[in-house]
């Protein structure tokens, strides 16, 4: 056990603030008012406040220098209890990351006060210690997110609290977030349920400079006020001064570059840009009145300035953070940070960033600006729920390859865009790409907090407690302090496995981020080679294949003789699995041997969703099958068939997009599609091979009709009572036409109705309805529900009526009003969604994590499946085995899809390391019984 103590104020002299967010122009907020004379020259009334003025405005913001002898924090709660955090596994942030203690953490007056084996006679001090055993768990600092439209944009979405972008004009640097925070978004407690305790609100992308960002602590507060969440707040939020020997505080602005600023006022980016130049010149100009009347003032030269007040505007205050996605714009950016000299502290969501490095180190000011982004979500970035282009060539591997580059890597959420409650997981699959450790956990800790200037409170140990290495998958925190006080009022944890206490052994990458680089962005993705002849797989560790009753069984485990395990493919079968040379008979000379190191062979996952395999790029219509017709909205033209139109997803597929290989990259080797669309009528979906290139491959489309889809949401038009009367209409009553032919297959029960919602009331009608239809016919309908954010609520009943549920995405936040009452999972409640439905008896399956409620448009989410899996197991140990965690992902999808497939032409992963449902597995090749093949992608 070491022992060691830390004070903040150590802390921060370890530190360098080399990252210059703010360009401070000019503090100001008042006018100085002139009395007297104009003849006689006179020193002004507020003489001294204008020298104090003209004294800060070179001052770099920082704490006041009395900051580190604090022992209250200003944000302290008066009747806060300390804490002793006992046996904890402490990791700090210090020495570049690499400090660990095996102590204690005492917090006391809002702030840490002690770090390392603490005294008796410290302790002593304090009577009314709480204390807390930690079993030797994680703590950490509190997750920060240095990207947030939290209160903003609050949760559940209503129009009339939407207030993330003005539209009344493309520069607007006095606009302020905090205007517009509001204290009830359900996101706050949603995101410190995961470890969030600080965040950088910002104003949205719609406008070249969109306003002041903010930032605040998450917990609530006795005033119930946004001003209450504030930390360090600028002094000119309320028109107060930096006091004479004082300094000024860090200021946020948003600005964005790219196609948001660009589609929203119709511009291009050179619009944007001019935009930049224009209102930086009029600041600059107010900068150098600034000067010119401070020199004078500043020697006593008051009768130069006699009759002019103080120079300023309270409109063009103004600071740097940004917003710019490709090379283009940051070149372009870098440009004018040189042109107006202003450091610039991040650029955020920067897609491509990484591919240009030096440009970034030719920014104005002595440290690159930091690069704030998401893991994965990045092939499509979220904007007016479209996905675009200039996300196009984000790398799962940017993170790693800026950190080589010495550039300062930030995760961040964006949430709601990524659910911040899950932003660790960002810094965890960073990891899993590459990202080193110390750099992923510093990544949504003392990075960020370098990059909010707020490195001397923040960042370093400070709140947050986790139950598991935060770079575990799943990791959830066993308790969450902000300001000392503990959030959770009854935390709920599972026991994690042993493996968990450590950093996963990620694998090795370094060929594909090497290759991403050298392809700018867009390395080949589609496999290596294929064979159809015989692969023999080495130093197998498990086997899990799938039962003709659609679960899946572990077929094989080698814990006795660890590496003695041998399977055989022949034409993308197995023929022989066994220890040691069990096999030999089997195996041929010109066979190709791949050793798995110990990983696993599992069965290929299934997604469904999103519309993978309808879309390169959401954003961009060439790229996309495109919407179908909502049979509400009229009937459609007599030659698609008019009100017998149904349009079939495999007649749209877009066969080998980089979110399908991707995904299949990522062990999911099935998609299933339903036609793209706005409101309720979507079509019947199909299902297809992920590593196929074109639909005329042998097995690339493995059904051309698999069910049919509509959706249900409350705000559509006409109205969900309309969209039922329509289903019960068409059920019983089919029109005549190739629609007519499949709604008779629904209602006899031949292929199943998916309807895709949310809302516990929608889903209980359409119980009702099916009960109905089914008296009607005297046929059993198969129901399933896609999304189903609230479906635990009537988790018997669906069972009872034997429909079951595709829980998409499997953790989600409460988006809309539909999804207001989601289970918010572990550590908040006892038992996650899966888990209390799969122990009422529904059959579950899972879709993608992913953004907002548009699940449709998460194709990029789909390679996340095996990780979703993954966690639904770790969270939900009584309810899911193994088996059943592969099943949620594969077999129970095709199930209540009703895609009845031969499970002996089940597609099978090959991972090395480890397996699917962990960040230590590597997918190196899918083996495919229906294609006839093995492909490879090592
Ligand atoms: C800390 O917790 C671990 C895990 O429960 C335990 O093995 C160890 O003995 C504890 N150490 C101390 C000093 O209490
Ligand atoms: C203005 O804000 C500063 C800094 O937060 C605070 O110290 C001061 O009390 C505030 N003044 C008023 C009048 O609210
Ligand atoms: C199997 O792989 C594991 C993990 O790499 C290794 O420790 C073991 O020695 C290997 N066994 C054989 C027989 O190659
Ligand atoms: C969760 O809590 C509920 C209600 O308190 C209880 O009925 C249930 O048994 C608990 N489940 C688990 C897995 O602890």
């Amino acid at each position: 056990m070491m022992d060691y103590t830390v004070h903040p104020r150590r802390t921060h002299s370890l530190l360098i603030i080399a990252v210059f967010l703010l360009f401070n122009l000019c503090y100001h907020a008042a006018y100085f008012s002139h009395h007297g004379n104009p003849k006689a020259v006179r020193v002004p009334l507020h003489a001294s406040e204008i020298l104090s003025r003209c004294r800060a405005l070179n001052l770099l913001p920082g704490p006041p220098s009395d900051f580190y002898d604090r022992d209250v924090s200003d944000r302290f709660v008066r009747g806060t209890r300390p804490v002793l955090i006992r046996n904890a596994t402490v990791w700090t942030g210090r020495v570049q990351g690499l400090e660990l203690i095996h102590g204690d953490v005492l917090l006391a007056g809002g702030i840490i006060a002690q770090v390392g084996h603490i005294s008796n006679d410290v302790l002593s001090a304090y009577n009314d210690l709480v204390t807390v055993d930690a079993h030797g768990a994680w703590v950490t600092p509190g997750i920060i997110d240095v990207h947030s439209h939290l209160g903003d944009e609050p949760s559940p979405a209503l129009s009339g609290a939407y207030d993330g972008n003005s539209l009344h004009g493309p520069v607007l640097p006095w606009l302020r977030s905090l205007d517009a925070l509001n204290t009830h978004d359900d996101g706050y407690a949603s995101s410190i349920s995961g470890g969030l305790t600080t965040a950088l609100i910002l104003p949205g992308s719609a406008n070249a400079i969109g306003g002041q960002a903010f930032v605040i602590k998450l917990r609530p507060t006795a005033e119930r006020s946004p001003s209450s969440m504030l930390l360090e707040p600028p002094f000119t939020l309320n028109g107060s001064h930096v006091a004479n020997g004082g300094l000024p505080r860090w200021r946020h602005m948003k600005h964005a570059c790219g196609e948001n600023p660009s589609s929203v006022y119709a511009g291009t980016r050179m619009d944007t840009f001019w935009a930049f130049r224009s209102a930086y010149n009029t600041a600059r100009g107010i900068k150098d009145a600034q000067d010119a009347y401070c020199e004078k003032a500043l020697i006593g030269d008051w009768a130069s300035v006699d009759g002019q007040s103080f120079p300023e505007d309270l409109q063009w205050e103004s600071l740097v953070q940004t917003h710019c996605y490709e090379a283009v714009d940051l070149d372009a950016f870098v440009r004018l940070s040189n042109e107006f000299q202003f450091p610039v502290a991040a650029f955020h969501h920067a897609h491509e960033a990484w591919l240009v490095p030096d440009v970034l180190k030719h920014a104005y000011g002595e440290h690159p600006p930091a690069i704030a982004m998401f893991a994965a979500f990045s092939r499509q970035a979220l904007f007016c729920s479209l996905y675009k282009r200039e996300a196009w060539r984000h790398s799962e591997f940017a993170p790693r390859v800026l950190a080589d580059n010495d550039i300062d890597v930030v995760m961040k959420s964006d949430h709601p865009a990524i659910v911040s409650r899950y932003l660790i997981h960002e810094a965890a699959q960073a990891h899993h790409y590459g990202l080193e450790e110390t750099i992923a956990l510093a990544s949504v800790t003392t990075t960020s907090a370098k990059v909010l200037g707020l490195d001397h409170r923040i960042g370093y140990i400070k709140p947050g407690y986790d139950a598991v290495h935060p770079l575990a998958l799943g990791a959830t925190p066993k308790q969450v302090f902000i300001d000392g006080i503990a959030q959770l009022e009854t935390p709920h944890n599972v026991e994690k496995p042993a493996s968990a206490q450590r950093a996963p052994k990620t694998p090795d990458y370094d060929k594909e981020a090497a290759d991403a680089v050298k392809y700018e962005g867009l390395p080949p993705l589609a496999p290596l080679k294929s064979k159809a002849g015989t692969v023999v797989f080495t130093n197998v560790s498990s086997v899990w294949l799938r039962a003709p009753d659609s679960a899946v069984y572990n077929a094989f485990e080698t814990h006795a003789i660890p590496g003695a395990g041998v399977v055989v493919v022949q034409n993308g079968r197995i023929v022989c699995q066994g220890q040691g040379s069990q096999c030999a008979s089997v195996m041929d000379a010109d066979a190709e041997t791949v050793d798995l190191n110990a990983g696993s062979l599992q069965p290929g996952l299934v997604t469904v969703g999103s519309s993978l395999g309808l879309q390169e790029i959401a954003m961009e219509s060439s790229t996309v099958d495109g919407p179908a017709y909502n049979l509400l909205a009229g009937d459609p033209p007599a030659i698609a068939g008019g009100a017998g139109y149904v349009p079939r997803a495999a007649d749209g597929l877009i066969y080998g997009t980089r979110d399908a290989l991707l995904a299949y990259r990522g062990g999911v080797t099935v998609g299933i599609t339903a036609p793209q669309h706005a409101t309720f009528s979507s079509g019947l979906s199909a299902a297809f091979s992920l590593g196929a290139a074109h639909a005329l491959e042998q097995g690339a489309l493995v059904s051309d009709v698999v069910a049919l889809h509509v959706s249900i949401a409350h705000g559509d038009v006409p109205s969900v009572s309309t969209e039922i009367a329509a289903i019960r209409h068409v059920l019983l009553h089919p029109p005549h036409g190739e629609g007519g032919k499949w709604y008779a297959k629904v209602a006899q029960g031949e292929i199943p109705l998916v309807v895709e919602t949310n809302s516990a009331d929608i889903i209980a009608t359409l119980i009702l309805l099916k009960r109905e239809i089914e008296e009607e016919t005297g046929h059993r309908m198969k129901l399933t529900i896609l999304g189903g954010a609230e479906a635990h609520l009537l988790a018997s009943d669906l069972a009872a009526a034997d429909v079951g549920v595709v829980l998409s995405p499997p953790r989600p936040l409460s988006y809309t009003w539909d999804y207001r009452r989601v289970n918010p999972s572990l550590p908040v409640v006892n038992q996650s969604a899966i888990a209390q439905l799969v122990e009422a008896g529904v059959t579950v399956g899972i879709g993608p994590q992913g953004t907002s409620a548009e699940s449709t448009m998460s194709t990029w989410a789909v390679r996340n499946l095996r990780f979703d899996a993954g966690w639904a197991l770790l969270d939900s140990p009584q309810a899911l085995t193994k088996s059943s965690a592969f099943a949620i992902a594969s077999s129970n999808v095709e199930k209540l899809l009703g895609l009845d497939l031969d499970p002996y032409d089940g597609d099978l992963v090959a991972t090395t390391g480890g397996d699917l449902l962990s960040f230590e597995g590597k997918v190196v090749a899918i083996i495919s019984p229906r294609r006839g093949k093995v492909d490879f992608f090592a």
